[in-house]
């Protein structure tokens, strides 16, 4: 059986597609330029129906949440148009459409995590782009997963978005010390975990809306610190408040959540944050040392 997946230049993207064969799943890429050039939904369908096709994975989209806030058009283009135009395909093709939204959705009315369940009032243009989204896939699809991720990390140690290789990379050229917000929290989450979790919720024929974050949340700063500890470089991470970088977006102060669904059909296959940094770090340990 074959899974198309968008956004496979990205972080949870290349995860998805390098993973795929362990869950029996041959891949088929979307690319950006394949999105492009067909322009209309039928086009992609006809497309697609050469391979056996049961699942579409939309991971694309444009996650430069500052970008976003001064540019709505091509914000809501990316996340907004796209997700329709990949979602009547999967309507036309009568697949499962499995989109990629964000726990930022949920906004900032309360400091504990957020359930599944919550109301939605997203801070941002980008994060009510997602909210959008959500609802244009719930409205044309009839079999569909959302799955609402945080703070990514993962991918390979070039790639620009690569949070983990980031921090590294800036502690290596400190003099000594890196700032990081204390005053945001989240939840850290791998996207190997995450995928793993996905193809799972697709071979187990789950559909509908689902939080899946790695367990346990965490501020940016006890985040950075952890990459600092676990990377292994004397460098101290100085907890500073969020509205020193000065940034555009309101991002909600709060954007953990709890996997309250996946828990509860004993499907939550997302492991402690800390343990999966590890191991990640570990894996990406001999492109600095
Ligand atoms: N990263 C996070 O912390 C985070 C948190 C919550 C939710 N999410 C969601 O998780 C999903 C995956 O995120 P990610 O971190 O893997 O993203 P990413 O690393 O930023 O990669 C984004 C991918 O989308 C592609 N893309 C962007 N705009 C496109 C367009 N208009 N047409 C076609 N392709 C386009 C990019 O292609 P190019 O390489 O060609 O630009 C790239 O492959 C997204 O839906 C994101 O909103 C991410």
């Amino acid at each position: 059986m074959s899974i198309v997946i968008t956004g496979v230049t990205g972080l949870l993207g290349s995860s998805l597609l390098n993973h795929a064969a362990d869950f029996g799943y041959d891949a088929i890429q979307l690319t950006r330029d394949d999105i492009a050039n067909m322009k209309s939904p039928n086009d992609l369908a006809i497309h697609l129906t050469s391979y056996n096709v049961k699942v579409l994975i939309h991971c694309a989209a444009n996650t430069n949440v500052e970008f976003c806030e001064d540019n709505k058009v091509q914000c809501y283009k990316d996340n907004v148009a796209l997700t329709e135009k990949l979602a009547l395909v999967c309507k036309i093709m009568q697949i499962k459409f499995v989109f990629i939204s964000s726990t930022g959705v949920y906004g900032k009315y309360q400091d504990t995590p957020y359930i599944d369940y919550d109301d939605v009032n997203p801070t941002t243009i980008h994060h009510k782009s997602k909210v959008i989204a959500e609802s244009v896939v719930s409205k044309l699809v009839s079999d569909y997963l959302i799955i609402r991720t945080g703070w990514l990390f993962g991918g390979s140690w070039d790639m620009s978005k690569n949070f983990v290789a980031n921090r590294i990379k800036e502690a290596y050229c400190s003099e000594g010390y890196i700032k990081s917000d204390a005053s945001q929290v989240g939840n850290p989450t791998f996207v190997d975990d995450l995928s793993s979790n996905i193809f799972n919720l697709i071979e187990k024929k789950y559909s509908g809306m689902f939080n899946c974050v790695n367990t346990g949340r965490a501020s940016r700063f006890d985040y950075v610190t952890e990459i600092i500890k676990l990377s292994g470089l004397n460098v101290s991470v100085l907890p500073v408040d969020g509205t020193s970088f000065n940034r555009k977006a309101k991002v909600s102060h709060n954007e953990s959540a709890i996997n309250l669904k996946l828990d509860y059909f004993g499907i939550n296959m997302m492991p402690c944050w800390k343990k999966s940094l590890a191991q990640y770090i570990e894996s990406i340990r001999s492109e600095y040392e």
